[in-house]
């Protein structure tokens, strides 16, 4: 059977789709306050069109979709997508990230499905003035609400912190106390330069350094085993149900184990999280390509996945503008 390898030998298994550009949110590090571009409907890939990209591409091997925005849930019957993306049997999971505004009365119906497994929650603070300055909308307590509805379900639950100084550093050690009796894993992410036209200035970086020495003020912890693709490295706190892990976003790069592409929500097939996507599937397929002119294109397309986007990105010149809502995280 073809398997989508790429030129270094890594094989791809995971796929982060992102079914749309919006968001309910406007989160600082991510998009400016006002005047976001949103791409027209008619760009956007349908349901039908996404199912049909997905299943093409598990028949190439790939096991794991992680759906993204966006905000996922902003998209009209995003729930329904996903009891459709269910009946893939090559698909062994359908994970999501979100921001979990808008879920909280949803979560039943996402229990049920079996083949969700993990969602990754967006929450960068754990006290209601802060997290509205941050994402620009007070919705806080509905994030929370949502956060107590997963911790209780049996979907596996990480929660995202992006650590921005000036705004949530002291209450890091907050999220890690979280983990004492909740099955949570906390992963604290270095904050990224794409913050849309937002022109953010990061003003001093909270890197993987001293974000660990500053949970180690108050915690013994051990670093436990991750899996070899993991974008975090994760620490058990002594006596803590739950776990803590940091995402060093840009102090270590993971390209030498990655085995996941991306589709933007207008189709942009991207190879990497860094590249500025290589090629548009939405035309393709609206033109009339047949599923094994898929196949052959994903293939190729492949093949030129970098070595190491990240240090490609390092090296170039020039600010990143695109916004993570784009590309998807
Ligand atoms: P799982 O490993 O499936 O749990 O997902 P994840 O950690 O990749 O997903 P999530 O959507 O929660 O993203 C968390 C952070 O990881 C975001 O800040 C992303 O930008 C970062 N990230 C996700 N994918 C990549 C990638 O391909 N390369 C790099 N360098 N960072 C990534
Ligand atoms: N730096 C780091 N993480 C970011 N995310 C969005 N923008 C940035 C950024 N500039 C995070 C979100 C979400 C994940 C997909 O990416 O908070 O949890
Ligand atoms: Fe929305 Fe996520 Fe961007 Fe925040 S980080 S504005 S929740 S897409």
């Amino acid at each position: 059977m073809n398997q989508l390898i790429d030129s270094f030998g890594r094989q791809i298994e995971y796929v982060r789709l992102a079914v749309t550009d919006r968001c309910n949110l406007r989160c600082q590090y991510c998009m400016p306050a006002h005047g976001i571009d949103i791409v027209p409907k008619q760009e956007l890939l349908t349901f039908k069109e996404m199912y049909r990209l997905i299943r093409v591409l598990t028949e190439l091997g790939v096991k794991k979709v992680r759906l993204t925005g966006g905000e996922p849930f902003v998209r009209k019957d995003f729930v329904g997508f996903l009891e459709m993306l269910s009946y893939n049997d090559l698909l062994d999971a359908i994970n999501i990230t979100t921001n979990g505004a808008l879920i909280s009365h949803y979560i039943d119906r996402i229990e049920q499905l079996e083949k969700v497994k993990h969602i990754n929650l967006s929450i960068d603070s754990l006290q209601r003035d802060k997290f509205a300055k941050i994402t620009r909308r007070d919705v806080f307590l509905d994030v929370y609400k949502t956060f107590e509805a997963l911790e209780k379900s049996r979907l596996n639950l990480k929660l995202n912190v992006v650590v921005q100084s000036g705004f949530n550093t002291d209450e890091i050690n907050d999220f890690v106390r979280l983990t004492k009796d909740k099955n949570v894993a906390v992963r604290f992410i270095e904050e990224m330069p794409f913050n849309g036209k937002g022109q953010r200035d990061i003003k001093e970086n909270w890197t993987f350094k001293k974000i660990l020495e500053e949970i180690k003020t108050e915690f013994d912890v051990e670093e436990i085993q991750s899996e070899k693709s993991s974008t975090s490295r994760n620490y058990k706190v002594d006596g803590h149900l739950g776990t803590v892990g940091i995402i060093p976003a840009f102090t270590r790069t993971i390209c030498n184990d990655c085995n996941r592409i991306r589709i933007t929500s207008t189709g942009t097939f991207k190879n990497c999280l860094f590249d500025d996507g290589v090629f548009n599937l939405r035309d393709f397929i609206r033109n009339g390509a047949s599923n094994e002119d898929l196949k052959a294109l994903f293939l190729s397309l492949v093949k030129e996945k970098p070595e190491n986007g990240f240090i490609a990105e390092a090296n170039r010149k020039g600010n990143v503008s695109e916004s993570m809502s784009t590309i998807g995280g």
